[in-house]
């Protein structure tokens, strides 16, 4: 690309980060509100739902952008812990989409302190985990499993741990917390793939386009009758399956620059002429699902 393509392209990226952090701001002020909201009406887990709602309609109109889900009904299935491969700052958006009733999330204790983002998900019933305190953390995870049965709710967590931004077109090593709850609660777990949005937005690559971002939601996956000696090999399965949806989808589809319509859609021989290079499975490779064996299992009592 050219210096001043380049130069445009970063140009775009910072302007649209800026825009975008604005629409995060808003969000968290309204989720502020709401939660004071909820909590006097005493529905305080529609916090989080509501508030992730508010962002997903902002942050799409705002943006250009747009979230399909497939089978999003799976998504009440409660209670549950569901779990998605975690990509990069873009995953709050889909996060506003697919979130449901009842759910809530954990987070890093030093996220509390953020201004506005922090305040809204003390103020929403968000389980901080301590991760330098093995003991607290275990005890907040058993408050917020137990607080999910009672009340048919989800957990939502990232098995990957950490975002990806990864070039190998796999899924990162598992961690095996979520599974250890899961099966600690004996509820089941349900998976949720989402498109490659590398090509929407990557830090990386200065990339911030409008598009659409594909998600694919799993059938639940029991966990009844399994112990803590299946844990692993639970989280293999799991890791192959969603692995293989993360092929199938490829990547997110990009609006403007690439597609013509609606002038020139039509071909001479009048079909439509499809922008394919939206939807290319990123070339597969090895897949051997290894998983860290390092057990960051908190919950090995
Ligand atoms: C997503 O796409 C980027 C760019 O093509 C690629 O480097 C990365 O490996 C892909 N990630 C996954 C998980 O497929
Ligand atoms: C579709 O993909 C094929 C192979 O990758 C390519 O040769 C062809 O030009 C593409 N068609 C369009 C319309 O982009």
């Amino acid at each position: 690309m050219s210096f001043f393509g380049n130069l445009f392209k970063k140009i775009k990226f910072i302007t649209k980060g800026i825009v975008a952090l604005n629409v995060l701001l808003v969000s968290a002020t309204y989720g502020v509100l709401c939660s004071i909201y909820f909590t006097i009406i005493r529905k305080r887990d529609l916090a989080q739902w509501s508030t992730a709602r508010f962002y997903y309609y902002l942050f799409s109109f705002i943006m250009g952008m747009k979230i399909n889900v497939d089978k999003p009904e799976l998504l009440e299935k409660l209670p549950a812990i569901l779990i998605s491969n975690h990509q990069s700052e873009l995953d709050i958006y889909m996060l506003g989409r697919i979130f449901p009733q009842k759910c809530v999330v954990t987070a890093k204790k030093q996220l509390k302190y953020i201004p506005f983002l922090g305040w809204f998900m003390s103020a929403s019933g968000t389980f901080f985990l301590d991760r330098s305190n093995r003991e607290s953390a275990i005890h907040t995870l058993n408050n917020a499993l137990n607080t999910l049965k009672e009340n048919k709710g989800g957990l939502f967590m990232f098995p990957e741990g950490t975002r990806s931004y990864s070039s190998n077109p796999i899924l990162l090593p598992f961690k095996k917390g979520a599974f250890h709850l899961a099966v600690q609660a004996q509820i089941p777990i349900i998976p949720i793939v989402v498109s490659n949005t590398s090509n929407l937005y990557s830090i990386k690559l200065f990339n911030f386009n409008s598009g659409e971002i594909n998600i694919k939601v799993l059938d639940p996956i029991p966990t009844e009758g399994l112990t803590k000696d299946d844990v692993p090999k639970l989280t293999e399965e799991v890791y192959e399956k969603m692995n293989n949806v993360v092929k199938e989808l490829g990547m997110s589809n990009i609006y403007g620059e690439h597609v013509s319509l609606p002038e020139n859609e039509y071909t001479e021989e009048g079909e439509i002429e499809l922008n394919n290079e939206s939807n290319n499975v990123p070339a597969s490779s090895s897949t051997d699902g290894t998983l860290v064996s390092e057990s960051t299992s908190l919950l090995k009592n």
